[in-house]
């Protein structure tokens, strides 16, 4: 890799664990300035000693909930008074499911929308203002192939993840004549604690990990290929294992898919 990212600011959300973790990580190696943020302070710390011995110039720790959206302006005033700008926004933090719709209370449906589609939203629209001032900027957004095709056991997530298509679909496009720049990652199965954290249809956490999310692609090897993305300047990306697959499936041989996908039961 070039020098692309070296003293580039770079703020990442869901930075505790897994694929965000792995984020910071491959920033720090490429000396970037970095702003970790999530809930867990105590996880964030361990990861910004991490990210100091990778070579990272600037790094600190932002707590930041992304269900308390009328908090997030206000946090995102007070870093950028302190960082100064926001070169690459990484909008990574979430959380899956891992239950039927038909047992899913309406409640748990409203928990996933408010944290991965209306919690993006609030961090990408207190960071772009200052972005257009700059002319400059780059929001990279995680989304996941459930944002491109709905699953079993995914339905709120998958509706989530969808949204947020649409959005930074919508976005790039009114900001055609800018030099800022939107990219979409859309991963497959992905070695974290994703299913351990994810909800089930009363709202607790699974707490167990997934035989496929077990098997899936390393989060380390998954931030190495969202860099290369990112310096490409990709719109969107699919990466993953086979299952990249069920993107052109559904786009190239729609009613097969929809047959496939409904012996999906994987969890
Ligand atoms: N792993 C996969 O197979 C996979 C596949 C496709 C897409 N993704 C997406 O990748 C992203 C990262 O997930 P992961 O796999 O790395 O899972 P993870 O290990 O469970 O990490 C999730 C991250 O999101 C943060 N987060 C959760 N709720 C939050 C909230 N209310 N406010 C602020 N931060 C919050 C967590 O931090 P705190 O708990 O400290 O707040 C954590 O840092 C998610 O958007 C997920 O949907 C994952």
């Amino acid at each position: 890799m070039s020098d692309f990212f070296n003293n580039k600011r770079v703020w990442i959300t869901g930075a505790s664990s897994g694929i965000g973790e792995a984020l910071a990580h491959a920033f720090a190696s490429q000396g970037a300035h970095l702003v970790l943020s999530a809930r867990n302070e105590d996880a964030l710390g361990k990861v910004a000693v991490k990210c100091k011995e990778l070579g990272a110039g600037m790094v600190s720790v932002l707590r930041l909930d992304l269900s308390d959206h009328d908090s997030i302006p206000g946090i995102v005033r007070n870093m950028i008074a302190s960082v100064g700008k926001v070169d690459i926004l990484i909008n990574n933090g979430g959380i899956s499911q891992r239950s039927l719709a038909l047992n899913t209370s309406l409640d748990v449906d409203k928990k996933l929308m408010e944290v991965n589609y209306f919690g993006t939203l609030a961090v990408t629209k207190a960071v772009l203002p200052g972005m257009i001032t700059h002319q400059l900027g780059h929001i990279v957004t995680v989304t996941s192939l459930t944002g491109k095709f709905g699953t079993p056991y995914r339905s709120a997530y998958a509706a989530s993840k969808h949204a947020l298509h649409g959005f930074f679909d919508s976005l790039r496009a009114e900001l055609g004549d800018t030099r800022i720049k939107i990219t979409l990652v859309c991963p497959g199965f992905i070695r974290t604690n994703v299913s351990i954290n994810a909800l089930t249809g009363s709202g607790d956490k699974l707490g167990t990990m997934d035989e496929a999310t077990d098997k899936g692609m390393s989060p380390e090897r998954l931030a190495y290929k969202i860099l290369a993305a990112i310096e490409r300047g990709d719109e969107e990306v699919y990466i993953g294992g086979k299952e990249v697959l069920g993107v052109y499936l559904k786009r190239f041989f729609p009613g097969y898919f929809s047959r496939l996908i409904r012996k999906a039961r994987v969890r």
